[in-house]
């Protein structure tokens, strides 16, 4: 069973007023030396539920974005950063004929706009379409993002639970115009 926990975005560190004044969100390529950074933010009990995608293995982890991500051009793979600092990563790969957007904010950035900003940008740096998105029905936040960059439900489908307790219900969102 999945739960939503409350995940209300910290009122500490980069949260603060003063510092979301003049605050950026850039996209670059992912680097390896990015990979210890994008390991903690996956590593995350909450984001997992959030988005229902267990947490990787520190092991497994680096072998998968190494040979399976870094390691495949036919990835696109671009790191967020926000005022510099990397806050998560986005990126897009083919799987059953569709082109495939995925993104992941580190819990500390939540709240600040980062993945509609970064997700924006994307959709016009890429431009495959259609793009898809599955999304669980359960994440109000990506479901959000998504229809605010102008994605659309087009499917609905059920997958097995990585966790291996119940299904879950996802939402294909789709894309199909130029940004
Ligand atoms: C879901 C996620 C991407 C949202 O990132 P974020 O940078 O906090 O999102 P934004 O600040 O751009 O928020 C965009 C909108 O979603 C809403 N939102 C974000 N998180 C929310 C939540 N948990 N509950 C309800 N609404 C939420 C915001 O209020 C905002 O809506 P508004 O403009 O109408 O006020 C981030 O929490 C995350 O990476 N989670 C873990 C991984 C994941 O779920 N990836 C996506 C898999 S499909």
């Amino acid at each position: 069973m999945l739960h939503i926990l409350d995940i209300s975005p910290p009122a500490q560190g980069l949260g603060h007023p003063l510092l979301l004044m003049n605050h950026s969100v850039t996209l670059r390529d992912v680097e390896p030396r990015d990979l210890p950074t994008l390991f903690e933010h996956q590593y995350d009990r909450i984001a997992n539920e959030m988005a229902a995608f267990p947490a990787r293995e520190r092991d497994a982890f680096m072998a998968h974005w190494t040979t399976n991500i870094l390691g495949n051009t036919q990835v696109i793979k671009k790191a967020i950063l926000f005022n510099d600092h990397l806050a998560g990563n986005i990126g897009c790969f083919e799987r059953d004929g569709m082109h495939l957007v995925g993104y992941w904010i580190g819990r500390e950035f939540w709240g600040k706009g980062v993945a509609t900003k970064a997700l924006t940008e994307f959709v016009t740096q890429v431009k495959f379409r259609p793009l898809h998105a599955y999304v669980a029905k359960h994440n109000v936040g990506s479901v959000r993002v998504l229809e605010k960059c102008g994605f659309t439900v087009c499917g609905e489908d059920k997958s097995g639970s990585p966790t291996g307790g119940e299904e879950v219900e996802e939402y294909l969102m789709s894309l199909n115009v130029q940004t």
